[in-house]
């Protein structure tokens, strides 16, 4: 480490090389410094007004000089203090700069590493095809009702038509609501079976014209197979007015199969029966997967059996206070699963409810 030499040549030539000696020492030492801490050691060891190596200069080569030397010698230990701040205040910039790079290289982001992944939700495949169904009806002028899960038995039975005790009431195998033996029968409680329940709803709260649907969730005492669940969804459409007919209900269902399927398929009509609907039909379209030729979806019929529908029975009417004299409607009703399954070819209706992701990020 450089220390001051005391002199006993006060020359010009002798100055100059002490003084070059110096600044080398000093230069060599400036180059070694990193980091803001070694910066500060280093500058007070040179630089201290108290004992700093150019304070020493002062004393053991200024104020030695004999008399006539000190003008000479005076003006070079001024050049060497004006080189030595130049080179500390160089060493200052290359220390604050180092002090950066060290910053930036601790904030330094590889941007070449994979990303965070962060998957986005999408609609389960029974409330898009249930959405889908809805904006089919909301642009035919239909709007949507709502109700109860749990209902009592007026509701979903009595009012629609099913007696008490009436043998309809065993094809919709129902979940009932324990210890309620206390009450009327009527009032009784159960998991709806069906969405019609909510029609009854609306036509007791609003007079005709009525065009609503009934999307929700229903339940019965099924088990649970590829094609039973015992819950599920349906979509229910209740349309009265005066003057609707038949002929109504069949172009109204075929617009909704067109919509949904493509404008090639077909609808076929054939009579079955529902307590709540006089005549009453199944409604099946050509099998949109094959057009009808015949093959695995259509169990090589065609045909693909998707609705329940009738004309509303006057009897249904006289519950709500209508006067079946006057006006008419329709009634239809679809399960959304049995739709869900053969639009996206699914063939187990328990993946709807497993929650397993693998199924269902295939409809991200
Ligand atoms: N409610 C019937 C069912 O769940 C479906 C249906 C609705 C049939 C409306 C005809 C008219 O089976």
């Amino acid at each position: 480490m450089y220390s001051v030499p005391k002199l006993e040549d006060f020359s010009p030539a002798a100055i100059d090389a002490a003084a070059a000696e110096l600044l080398a020492a000093l230069r060599a030492e400036a180059e070694t410094i990193s980091g803001a801490k070694a910066f500060e050691e280093f500058r007070n060891r040179w630089m201290a007004r108290k004992n700093g190596v150019l304070t020493q200069v002062n004393e053991l080569w200024l104020k030695a000089a004999p008399g006539p030397a000190k003008r000479e010698v005076g003006q070079r230990v001024n050049a060497l203090k004006t080189q030595a701040e130049e080179l500390v205040s160089l060493a200052a910039e290359r220390a604050s700069g180092s002090a950066q790079d060290e910053r930036l290289r601790a904030e330094a982001v590889d941007v070449t590493l994979p990303g965070i992944e962060r998957p986005l939700g999408v609609r389960h495949p029974v409330l898009r095809t249930l959405d889908e169904l809805i904006s089919v009806f909301v642009k035919m002028g239909y709007s949507i009702a709502d109700g109860p899960e749990v209902e009592s038995d007026y509701y979903n039975f009595e009012a629609l038509n099913f007696p008490p005790n009436h043998p309809a009431r065993d094809t919709q195998d129902t979940l009932f609501i324990a210890g309620q033996e206390e009450r009327a029968q009527r009032d009784r409680l159960l998991l709806r079976t069906h969405t019609s329940p909510v029609q009854i709803r609306t036509m007791e709260r609003i007079t005709p014209p009525v065009r609503v649907i009934c999307p929700g969730k229903v339940h019965r005492n099924d088990a649970p197979d590829a094609t039973h669940s015992p819950v599920f969804h349906q979509l229910e459409g209740l349309c009265v007015d005066t003057g609707i007919t038949f002929g109504d209900l069949k172009g109204t269902l075929d617009h909704a199969m067109k919509s949904l399927f493509g404008s090639a398929v077909k609808t076929s009509f054939r009579p079955s029966f529902f307590p709540f609907t006089e005549p009453s039909v199944e409604v099946s379209i050509s099998c949109p997967f094959c057009g009808g030729r015949g093959c695995r979806p259509c169990k090589q019929s065609g045909w693909i059996e998707l609705l329940g529908a009738g004309m509303v029975d006057p009897n249904v009417f006289g519950f709500v206070g209508y006067d079946p004299a006057k006006i008419s409607g329709f009634a239809f009703g679809m399960g959304v699963e049995r739709l869900t399954m053969m639009s996206y070819n699914v063939d187990d209706i328990q993946q709807f409810f497993y929650g397993d992701m693998r199924f269902l990020e295939q409809f991200a």
